[in-house]
């Protein structure tokens, strides 16, 4: 069973300046919402229990969204027949019972943020979101865990992009393709196009084996002296562990640039 989500919350978010200097990208409002809240109730509907989120320690603004009881409890005090005020709270209150704070003090990669997790994460598979990527009208959580109880194996969600568009992402080539789905032969994190191996895209959801921890601990840094997921992916994948695609049929939101972030009240506002 699925049941954990690690969310890595430490990135700079640079390509959403000067928004992100002062609210970190995740917290950005999307049709009144920020979109980790789109991100978790994805999750919650597809049956995660806990989220474990990844954030460095000087950037308090995460956490003081969910937990900040006393500024809540004063104004429900005041204002006491705001209904508004008492639900926005009680969600506030669910999300907490589920959320794990970890400490990635600098950005050093998805990979890195997942080895933090390490004490916490109990199953043998986990999943791992990244927080710009939006997948809407279609749950895309639940049909990687639904193909993940199908196949035993890791899942990564992935969709066609725009040839010229390969060295925008992680890269998928593979084999035995149905309509949904495909065994991942070979991953290639930003490939120039005449090395990319198709235009299958990673788009930020991952089902791990919990085994990857062990490939993550003895990585060198990659790119940018990062340790990316991407690379310890390939590392199992050569190994031969069983890796899928999940084409996914939802619609997807690239939040994590100014130009999507600013298309995404939009698109968002159609799937409402
Ligand atoms: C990350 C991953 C990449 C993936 C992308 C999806 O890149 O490294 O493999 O395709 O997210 O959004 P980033 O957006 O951090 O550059």
């Amino acid at each position: 069973m699925v049941t954990q989500a690690i969310i890595p919350l430490a990135g700079l978010g640079t390509r959403l300046l000067p928004l992100s200097s002062v609210i970190p990208k995740e917290l950005l409002p999307i049709n009144g919402k920020p979109n980790l809240e789109y991100i978790m109730e994805e999750c919650i509907e597809a049956g995660i229990k806990q989220f474990i989120f990844v954030v460095p320690k000087n950037r308090p603004s995460i956490k003081k969204y969910f937990f900040n009881d006393n500024f809540y409890k004063k104004i429900i005090k005041k204002k006491k027949n705001d209904k508004r005020l008492k639900s926005v709270f009680k969600r506030l209150k669910q999300f907490q019972k589920m959320i794990k704070f970890v400490y990635q003090n600098k950005p050093e990669g998805t990979g890195h943020a997942v080895l933090k997790c390490t004490k916490y994460l109990k199953g043998t598979h986990f999943l791992m979101l990244l927080a710009d990527d939006l997948i809407v009208k279609k749950n895309c959580s639940k049909e990687m865990i639904s193909l993940h109880k199908k196949t035993r194996g890791s899942i990564i969600a992935t969709t066609k992009v725009k040839r010229k568009t390969v060295s925008r992402w992680g890269i998928l080539g593979f084999k035995k393709k149905t309509r949904n789905s495909f065994l991942i032969n070979e991953v290639i994190e930003k490939p120039k196009l005449s090395e990319a191996p198709s235009n299958y895209a990673i788009i930020g959801r991952y089902i791990l084996p919990k085994k990857i921890l062990s490939v993550l601990k003895s990585q060198g840094r990659g790119k940018g002296g990062e340790i990316h997921i991407t690379d310890a992916i390939k590392t199992l994948v050569k190994r031969d562990e069983k890796f899928y695609g999940n084409i996914f049929k939802g619609k997807y939101i690239d939040c994590g640039t100014m130009d999507g972030f600013i298309k995404s009240g939009i698109a968002i506002s159609k799937y409402l």
